[in-house]
């Protein structure tokens, strides 16, 4: 049978997979860390302001990042997220609010606590005419790292952002992404508690981009704290444990995709491609929780649901009872840009 759950704005993905469905929970529940609350957060930002002359430019954000959590800031170009990544790791003066750093204020001659913090900026800073190890080498001893120390950091780095094998080639050389993965490198060569990436995959060809997402991916399951800048959809679906919709210097709202999504209050819809009596399934498949509305359509039922990952196995234990035969499921969940548009009343894209 077909297997399908579209979430990444039309895009499909399918599973092709022998009649039941083992697989799907995990792909459809992210994981997230959302309960985080007793935890001290990595980093909490409290009511951040910024002005520039007339410009108010960020206007009162808070959001707070546990240790393993990947937290976006998800808005279009302009909302205000480089200016409020800059507050965040120091970079940039703020007019009010308070940034916190494992519970410790970040002010203005912190010294220490910046060192838990790794920066990629937006821009790409390395040296075309060095190899990946001497810019990581050169990048570390500007951060003073001991040189020994350095040696087996800048190999181990060069592992997780997947260049090992590149190590000696020049940067010059380097795709788009292979420099951005190092510009990545960078920021990791002090094993900072918090990478703060802003909108790593602007201009990066898709397969570098698949890169950079996996190896953020697996940054965040190894317990770094992560605060990631887009203005797309897809990437802060994919990554990101919780999400800040950003737009003209606030966070509209925030939550996880699936607590995002019930803003719109919009179900599930899931499409059952089925033969044998579609009525009966139907009328079973209506007496489940969370089922909103069934529909008999040609070649299959047309089912909204609350939820579509907490009712499934019980719509296709329904329609097995009714002795319907499944040749297909697709799911369509609601997605981020129909939250933006909800909150805003514009598109994500510009
Ligand atoms: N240094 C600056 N001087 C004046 N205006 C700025 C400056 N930096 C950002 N802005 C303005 O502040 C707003 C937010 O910018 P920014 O934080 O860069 O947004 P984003 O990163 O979400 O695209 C924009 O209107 C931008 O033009
Ligand atoms: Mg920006």
């Amino acid at each position: 049978m077909k297997f399908r759950i579209n979430r990444f704005d039309r895009r499909r993905i399918v599973w092709r997979s022998p009649f039941h469905v083992a697989g799907y929970h995990g792909a459809a529940s992210r994981s997230g860390n959302s309960d985080t609350d007793q935890d001290q957060p990595v980093l909490e930002c409290r009511d951040l302001r910024k002005s520039f002359g007339e410009l108010t430019a960020v206007d009162g954000v808070s959001f707070r990042i546990a240790a393993g959590e990947t937290y976006g800031l998800l808005g279009p170009n302009g909302a205000g997220k480089t200016t409020s990544i800059s507050m965040a790791v120091g970079l940039m003066q703020r007019d009010g609010g308070q940034v916190l750093v494992d519970g410790e204020p970040l002010d203005p001659g912190t010294t220490g606590l910046k060192a838990k913090i790794g920066l990629v900026p937006q821009d790409i800073a390395i040296y075309p005419d060095l190899t990946a190890r001497e810019n990581l080498r050169f990048f570390g001893r500007l951060y003073d790292m001991p040189r020994a120390k350095l040696r087996g950091r800048a190999d181990e780095v060069l592992e997780i952002i997947g260049l090992g094998d590149r190590a000696d080639d020049r940067a010059d050389t380097f795709s788009g992404g292979m420099k951005r993965r190092l510009n990545i490198g960078i920021g990791l060569l002090h094993a900072p508690r918090l990478l703060v990436l802003d909108e790593p995959t602007v201009g990066v060809d898709p397969q570098s981009r698949n890169a950079i997402l996996e190896s953020i991916e697996q940054l965040g399951s190894e317990g770094l704290a992560v605060l990631y800048t887009t203005h797309y959809m897809e990437e802060a679906e994919r990554l990101c444990d919780r999400i800040g919709i950003i737009d003209r210097g606030q966070i509209k709202a925030e939550g996880t995709r699936r607590e995002l999504a019930q803003i719109v209050r919009e179900n599930d819809r899931v499409r059952l491609s089925a033969t044998g009596s579609l009525h009966a399934g139907a009328e079973a498949i209506g007496r489940i929780d969370g089922v909103q509305q069934v529909d008999v359509v040609d070649g299959g039922i047309d089912v909204l649901v609350e939820q579509a990952g907490k009712s499934l196995m019980a719509l296709l234990s329904a329609l097995d009872e009714a002795s319907v035969s499944i040749t297909g499921v697709e799911i369509d969940e609601p997605n981020l840009e129909a939250v933006f548009l909800h909150l805003t009343g514009r598109s994500l894209r510009d």
